[in-house]
């Protein structure tokens, strides 16, 4: 038996080598032979607001990529809060870009889920098709068969084992893996493809994503690392962005988030039929460590799930390119050397302050009223970050407090062993020390930390009102 799989096996190269050999089109032709079913696609901006206006776009040029591809409207489910193209903030009204010199994203792209309807509750029913659990938007939802592809693309804030959404609920990283579960037990696809970019999103797939859901997930960074918006404007006049600042007018904001534009400046510029997920991850890891300097400016891409489906053209996801599809991005030569600055998510919110702050006309109301709000924010930041501090040292001591908050599990390992205790301890937490922020957010490992070190719920409480009580 396993002699005759062998000889097949061995048949079966002989054979795709020879056409290889003897016609360059046949590489082709075996890379998309897999790509007869129709091709779905949900993107996702699970952020709101002016100073977010990167996730948007990422969001908006997504689209424009699949539909070069020939995906078609129906197949395609767009979720955004859509406040960005109208917003007074915006200095071109009615206009989106995801690069300094890139034309308008936002032109036709579907407005399927907008406003509040922008919710884990519509995305989580979308995906498993489930027409009566999804309120308000167009309705549309993924109604795939087993032959199909499936790509989804997520762009936001993120914390540890959390991404969230700009209305309602935030979505945990077991939240997540269980409607991927359904969906894969509803046969409802061949193979999906999702590409994730949050700070720590790793931690949404790592020690989670098993190989044998047929599902290849590529995240902006690892579990324990920002992920960085990019082509930034710059807040000094001094700052030299190498040609990739946006437009001057675009002062202390984000075009675009580094990871996103990454893979579709590559979409944009390569034959999909030919290069591969495999080979873009390779492209878009090179370019999102900025330049393998990592270090402030750039993160580690990661990979989970099953790495065979990696080996499918891009095109089986995002179909094919046309002749002329480099509007929306640089242009191929400067890809790899690109170097536009690069603010890591959490500090995006400050660096639109600083900067608007520092443009403001001295003495100007705009000035003192920028003035206090980054007071605000970084005494926001400074109150949970020792909130957080006090709370550990009540709970493990002052010595280990620190240690045991801030440890990362090994790589393979969830970030939490219970996540409904990861759930119930945060909103212990926001119930005696306030809402977390997204920047707050950062501090859901360490209460992961907490459950995993198996302290009881009448300690979490007790001890965060005694942190919090000043
Ligand atoms: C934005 O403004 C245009 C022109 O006034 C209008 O047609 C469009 O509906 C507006 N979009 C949103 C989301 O408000
Ligand atoms: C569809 O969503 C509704 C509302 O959330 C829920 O009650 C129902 O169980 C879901 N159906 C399936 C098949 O998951
Ligand atoms: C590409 O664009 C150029 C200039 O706009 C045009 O002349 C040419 O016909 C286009 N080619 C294709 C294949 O669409
Ligand atoms: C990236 O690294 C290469 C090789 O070390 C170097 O030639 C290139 O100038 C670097 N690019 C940037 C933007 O730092």
């Amino acid at each position: 038996m396993i002699y005759r799989y062998n000889i097949v096996g061995v048949f079966f190269l002989v054979l795709v080598s020879i056409s290889v050999n003897t016609e360059g089109h046949s590489i082709s032709q075996f890379l998309t032979r897999k790509t007869k079913g129709t091709k779905w696609a949900v993107l996702v901006a699970g952020s709101r607001g002016w100073i977010n206006y990167r996730h948007q776009a990422d969001v908006c040029h997504a689209y424009q990529i699949l539909k070069a591809g020939g995906l078609k409207d129906e197949n395609i489910i767009v979720f955004m809060y859509d406040d960005i193209a109208n917003n007074t903030a915006n200095p071109r009204p009615g206009v989106i870009i995801n690069n300094p010199h890139g034309h308008n994203v936002y032109k036709g792209v579907p407005k399927d889920y907008v406003g509040d309807d922008v919710n884990a509750k519509n995305f989580f029913s979308v995906i498993l098709a489930n027409k009566s659990g999804v309120v308000g938007g167009s309705g549309k939802v993924l109604k795939s068969g087993p032959n199909d592809h499936i790509f989804i693309y997520y762009t936001d804030h993120g914390s540890p084992g959390m991404i969230t959404m700009p209305s309602g609920e935030p979505i945990y990283a077991d939240e997540l893996f269980n409607m991927l579960k359904k969906k894969h037990v509803s046969e409802t696809y061949d193979r999906l493809v999702f590409y994730l970019e949050a700070c720590d999103s790793g931690s949404m797939f790592d020690g989670i994503l098993p190989k044998g859901l047929n599902i290849y997930a590529m995240t902006a960074s690892k579990p324990d690392e920002n992920s960085f918006g990019t082509y930034c404007g710059e807040s000094t006049p001094v700052d030299s962005c190498w040609g990739q600042c946006p437009p001057p007018e675009f002062k202390g904001i984000c075009l675009g988030d580094l990871f996103s534009v990454t893979w579709m400046e590559d979409s944009d510029v390569q034959d999909r039929k030919t290069n591969t997920l495999h080979g873009q991850y390779i492209r878009v890891a090179k370019r999102t460590a900025a330049n393998l300097t990592y270090d402030k400016y750039g993160s580690h891409v990661q990979e989970y799930g099953n790495k065979v489906v990696s080996f499918d053209p891009l095109a089986a996801y995002m179909g094919e390119t046309s002749k002329n599809h480099s509007h929306d991005s640089v242009d191929a030569k400067s890809f790899s050397t690109s170097s536009s600055r690069n603010v890591d998510q959490r500090s995006t919110e400050l660096f639109y302050l600083v900067t608007k702050h520092q443009n403001a006309p001295e003495g100007s109301d705009e000035k003192y009223e920028a003035r206090v709000k980054l007071n605000e924010v970084m005494s926001q930041k400074s109150q949970v970050d020792n909130n957080v501090k006090h709370l550990g040292d009540l709970l493990f001591g002052a010595e280990k407090g620190n240690e045991i908050l801030h440890s990362v599990r090994p790589a393979g390992q969830p970030l939490v062993d219970n996540w409904d205790c990861l759930k119930s301890y945060v909103k212990i937490f926001e119930t005696h020390c306030g809402r977390l922020t997204v920047y707050g957010r950062k501090h859901v490992r360490g209460i992961a930390n907490i459950c995993n070190a198996g302290i009881t719920s009448e300690k979490m409480a007790a001890m965060s009102a005694q942190a919090c009580s000043s």
